[in-house]
């Protein structure tokens, strides 16, 4: 797996580290509240599993899983909910938890799906952002790190399902993705 990696972009140590920054300041924006943190599957569920750790002293959590890109590199444009929450979120403080803002396809559409269900506030938080490629008006309220225009997996992002596991942020090397002609 470590032969298909160009580089390590963000090392395990400081993903920690600004985890733990990104939860102080949550911790702090909703004191004497319980924000409800919305993971959004797959690619969110290390990245959650870590910040939620550090929203204190309270947090609730709740998964959705949508689907946009298949196997591909490049955002087909449709989303579907293919989980969706398990309550309602009606007057709730929302943070939707996402691994990477890319296109801002997936988020554009998830947040007018949420906002219709009448949250208290609805809020968007990424490790990743790649501005560059963002063709929805879609800002994050919180980003961890901002990326470069690259194919970038670990820490719960996946090319092909593969590299989730990764305790690290990677450049994936090109030859991966251009042999299977996508
Ligand atoms: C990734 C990521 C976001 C979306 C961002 O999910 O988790 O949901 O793409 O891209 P966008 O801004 O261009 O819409 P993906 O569909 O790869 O599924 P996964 O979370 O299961 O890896």
């Amino acid at each position: 797996m470590r032969k298909d990696i160009d580089h390590v972009l963000i090392s395990e140590e400081e993903l920690q580290k600004r985890v733990a920054e990104l939860g102080a300041q949550i911790s702090a924006d909703y004191a004497g509240r319980c924000p409800l943190l919305v993971s959004v599957l797959r690619g969110s569920y290390i990245f959650m599993a870590d910040l939620s750790r550090q929203v204190q002293p309270f947090c609730q959590v709740d998964f959705m899983a949508v689907s946009s890109y298949g196997s591909g590199t490049v955002s087909s444009g449709q989303v579907n909910i293919v989980k969706d929450l398990s309550d309602s979120i009606e007057g709730k403080d929302i943070i939707v938890v996402e691994d990477i803002l890319d296109s801002g396809n997936t988020l554009h559409y998830l947040f007018q799906v949420l906002q219709a269900r009448h949250p208290a506030s609805l809020k968007l938080c990424t490790l990743l952002d790649k501005p560059s490629r963002r063709t929805k008006p879609i800002t994050a309220d919180y980003v961890g790190f901002e990326v470069p225009d690259k194919f970038v997996v670990g820490y719960g992002l996946d090319y092909d399902e593969l590299y989730r596991n990764l305790p690290y942020i990677g450049v994936l090397k090109p030859c991966v993705y251009e042999k299977s002609g996508e």
